[in-house]
This record gives C-alpha cells, sequence and structure tokens, in this order.
C-alpha cells in the first residue's frame, strides 16, 4: 500500500465534506493510531498484519485529510515505550517502517506533485542504522515541498522532547550563543522537534484509551481532544467528520484560550526583557535614575539584542540539525 493513496470521496462524502467545510476546519490534526493490536486479536490476525493495516488506514486517513483540505498531519508511530515490546513485535514494526519510508522514496514524483513535506519528530539515534539511512533520505527529498506536511512521531515521546529542547538550550548557552536569561517558553518551543509546525487544532486518540501517553503535551494545551472508542484499523471518513464536529462545536474558547496565552506570553516577556534592563543600568550607571525616554530606548536596543542572538542560536540549531540528515544521507551516498 501506497502512502499517496489516489481517488476521490463517493458523492454522499463529498457532499458532507462540503457542508463541514462552511465552518472553521483544523488546519493541523494529530492521530493516536491506537487499537491494532486489539483489532489483529478481533479479526484473528497476526499482530503484524494489524499493524499493517494500521499503516493502511493512515494513508487512507491522508487521503480524506486531503479532500477536507486539511494542510497538516501528525500521527504517533512508534513511541520510545513501544521498544519495551517483543523484540518479534518491534521488529515488525521497524520493518514496516523501512518498506513503508522505502515505497516513499520511490513515489517521490507523486510527493512532488502534491507537495507534500515529510518529517519525522523522535530521536532517530534510537533507530536501526538503515532505517535512519531511509528517513532521512526521506525527509532530505521532501524537505522544500510546502503544500501539505505530514509529521512521523517516530522513537519520541513528549517528556524526551521538551528534555532535548532543554538540552538544545542549554547547549546554546554553552557555545555563548545566548544567554540564560533568554531562555523563555517561546524559545524551549522553537528548540522542539516540531518546531516547524503550527500547535495541533485537533487531537484524535482512538481505540477507547482516553490518555494522552505522552504525545505532544506541550503542544496540545489548547487542542481540542477527542477521543473515539474505534479500533486505528477501522477509523472511517464519519469517525474523522465527527471528530471535525466536535473541532467546530469548540473553536471559539479554543481561539479564544489562544490568544489570551498570546497576550500573556508577549507580556512575560515584556516583564523579563525589563527586569534584564534593570539589572543592566543597576550595573552600569553612576546611581542617578535614568530618565524615562532613555530607558525606554535602552529596553528596545536590549529587545533587539535579544532577538539578534536567539535568531542566531536558532540558526545554529537547524544547521546542526539539518547536518544530522545530510550526514545520513551521504553515509549511503
Ligand atoms: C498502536 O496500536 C499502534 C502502534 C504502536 C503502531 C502504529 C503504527 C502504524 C499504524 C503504522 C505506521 C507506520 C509508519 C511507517 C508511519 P497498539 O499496538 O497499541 O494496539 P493495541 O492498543 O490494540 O494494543
Ligand atoms: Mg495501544
Amino acid at each position: 500500500m501506497s502512502w499517496i493513496k489516489e481517488g476521490e470521496l463517493n458523492l454522499i462524502e463529498r457532499i458532507s465534506a462540503n457542508i463541514l467545510k462552511t465552518g472553521p476546519m483544523p488546519k493541523h490534526v494529530a492521530f493516536i493510531m491506537d487499537g491494532n493490536r486489539r483489532f489483529a486479536r478481533k479479526k484473528n490476525l497476526e499482530r503484524q498484519e494489524g499493524h499493517m493495516q494500521g499503516f493502511n488506514k493512515l494513508a487512507e486517513t491522508l487521503r480524506w485529510c486531503k479532500h477536507l483540505n486539511i494542510p497538516e498531519v501528525t500521527v504517533y508511530a512508534f513511541s520510545i515505550e513501544n521498544f519495551k515490546r517483543t523484540k518479534e513485535e518491534v521488529d515488525g514494526l521497524m520493518e514496516l517502517a523501512k518498506q513503508k519510508f522505502e515505497r516513499l522514496l520511490e513515489e517521490r514524483e507523486a510527493l512532488e506533485k502534491h507537495g507534500v513535506c515529510v518529517r519525522v519528530l523522535g530521536d532517530l539515534n534510537m533507530l536501526p542504522l538503515d532505517l535512519q539511512q531511509i528517513i532521512a533520505k526521506a525527509v532530505v527529498t521532501t524537505r522544500n515541498h510546502n503544500k501539505c506536511f505530514l509529521n512521523v512521531c517516530f522513537a519520541y515521546t513528549s517528556r524526551y522532547e521538551i528534555t532535548n529542547a532543554v538540552r538544545e538550550m542549554a547547549w546554546g548557552v554553552e557555545q555563548g550563543l545566548i544567554k540564560a536569561s533568554d531562555v523563555s517558553e517561546a524559545l524551549l518551543s522553537e528548540c522542539l522537534y516540531s518546531n516547524n509546525s503550527p500547535n495541533p487544532d485537533l487531537l484524535i486518540r482512538t481505540s477507547g484509551e482516553v490518555r494522552l501517553s505522552d504525545f505532544l503535551l506541550w503542544q496540545t494545551s489548547h487542542s481540542c481532544l477527542v477521543f473515539q472508542s474505534v479500533l486505528w484499523p477501522e477509523y472511517s471518513f464519519w469517525n474523522l467528520c465527527e471528530a471535525i464536529i466536535q473541532y467546530q462545536l469548540n473553536h471559539k474558547s479554543i481561539q479564544k484560550a489562544r490568544e489570551l496565552h498570546r497576550e500573556e506570553q508577549a507580556l512575560e516577556q515584556l516583564e523579563a526583557d525589563r527586569a534584564c534592563i534593570a539589572e543592566l543600568t543597576q550595573h552600569q550607571g553612576n546611581g542617578k535614575p535614568a530618565d524615562a525616554q532613555k530607558r525606554q530606548e535602552a529596553l528596545q536596543r536590549y529587545i533587539a539584542s535579544r532577538e539578534a542572538r536567539v535568531q542566531d542560536f536558532l540558526q545554529a540549531l537547524k544547521h546542526k540539525r539539518n547536518s544530522f540528515f545530510s550526514d545520513l544521507c551521504s553515509e549511503t551516498a
């Protein structure tokens, strides 16, 4: 089964999609694709067959998202916790991923035609080297596509991602690229694996489990969370429509909460900048209080220098990450 499932919606699906699209639509949907093994048990299939059908359902879901004009999808394909499963199952999932990313490379022309950018979020070092290399090739091949985005979380947990982001900031301070006082909520967001994406509007978990299982904890504080009892391989277009309706019903309050949070964040940053300036002028001043205009000018200069520092640091981080993928690709060239 291919990643790009061609084909139109049927008439009734098309009519429903058009009705849905008259309301606010999520631009980014995240899925916890849960229930593959229970599906296999229910149908008397091998466990691996359950995961394979799970992948097929992903390809189908991406097609629905395309018809619903949802440009970004993030999926939880393999949690770091999944390494604790039996060797047979872990090997099976690694093999499945290897096959599918190989297939993705064979489909590069279709990916280019549809403008699909595939990103993999997680610590690739935990994966077998051949899989790391194939993933890196897929990521590098599609990285300039910009019509729709598929983020595959693989060897991922949210706590690991946040810890890694904190380590990246510590590295920036050690390298003298940023100051400890530059650390902020906004900067941490920029250091996450997900830094290139807006936060998900809608997160869907299938199989009836009502937990986030360490998935996108930072990114979903203002997302609509929908838990559905259907097992992932049985997910249908109608299940997706139902989740979108949930999002639409909650859209206003989600937007309000996001706006409030943006305002609070801007205010916090201003307070932090003012505190830095107060400390600097205390050390440099001659004891006389500076007038309001001078204080304002010093604040503007400080903000400009902080922003320049942060941009240089983020460039260095981007370069480090891009080199990691490029090096993996050149090892196999
Ligand atoms: C959760 O169901 C599913 C997984 C751990 C694997 C998900 C992977 C896929 C759908 C294939 C995607 C592959 C690529 C390359 C993107 P479960 O195993 O926890 O099932 P259970 O909840 O019934 O035990
Ligand atoms: Mg499960």
